[in-house]
């Protein structure tokens, strides 16, 4: 028999009749459950790795090789997570997403503001983005707050051109190629599951649609950890 303590239980702690109301889980049909909580579980994932970039960023201006190699870890897990996630909405029949695609009109994951805020942190700035549809005021505020700050490119050039140790600094560039090279493998499922079931039709967000993610697919989040360090 467990004992009972006095800390608050596992359901409080993780604020779960909030989460789970919030998420509609039990309101709409279960295809659509399926297709928004995927989203939502998404949206968490990218916050998460949000923080993860800004701890190394951190890290790397601080010259802490450890700490950066130690917060880029779990990243190419939540990457692999998130693509999981596209294989988990295949299952979705044509006509279950048809019926999906007419009740979302416009909406799109192309409106994420926090996988826009995941580029800009890296260095991968648009600034023609900031003008997407269906951004909130407040969502602009934080693009446009990336974009002034510095970026997970700047802060690792600085630290590979200033580290004398060069086994950490490769070090350090393989665990953020882990990151990138599984960003990578998340696009290119995710033009494929566009594919899948748009065929040849433009996207909600009036993209080309997969073409416009194949095209995206060739995007790398941090390219200079791609290169080799002399
Ligand atoms: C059946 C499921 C899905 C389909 C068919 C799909 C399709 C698309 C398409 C066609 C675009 C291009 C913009 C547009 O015209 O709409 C797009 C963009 C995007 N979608 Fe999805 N998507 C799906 C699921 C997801 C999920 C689960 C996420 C996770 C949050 C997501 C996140 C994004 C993001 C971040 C973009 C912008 C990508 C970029 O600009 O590089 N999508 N999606």
């Amino acid at each position: 028999m467990i004992a009972e303590t006095a800390a608050p239980p596992y359901g409080q702690v993780l604020r779960l009749d909030e989460l789970l109301r919030t998420a509609r889980v039990h309101d709409d049909d279960v295809d659509h459950v399926l297709f928004l909580a995927t989203h939502q579980s998404c949206e968490i994932l990218f916050a998460i790795a949000l923080r993860h970039l800004e701890e190394i960023r951190a890290a790397l201006d601080t010259g802490d090789a450890d700490m950066a190699v130690r917060r880029a870890a779990p990243l190419p897990r939540l990457m692999a997570t998130l693509t999981r996630h596209f294989d988990g909405l295949a299952t979705l029949t044509p006509a279950a997403f048809e019926g999906i695609r007419a009740a979302l009109g416009d909406a799109s994951g192309f409106q994420s503001a926090q996988f826009r805020e995941i580029e800009f942190l890296c260095g991968l700035r648009d600034s023609r983005y900031l003008k997407t549809g269906g951004f909130t005021e407040e969502d602009r505020a934080r693009l446009e707050a990336r974009l002034a700050e510095r970026t997970v490119t700047e802060a690792y050039r600085h630290f590979v051109d200033t580290c004398a140790d060069r086994a950490a600094a490769e070090r350090v560039r393989l665990a953020l190629l882990e990151f990138d090279d599984a960003a990578a493998v998340w696009r290119a499922r995710h033009a494929v599951l566009a594919e899948r079931f748009l065929g040849t039709a433009v996207g909600t967000a009036g993209s080309e649609g997969a073409g416009y993610l194949w095209r995206a697919a060739l995007r790398r989040m941090l390219p200079e950890v791609w290169t080799p360090l002399p």
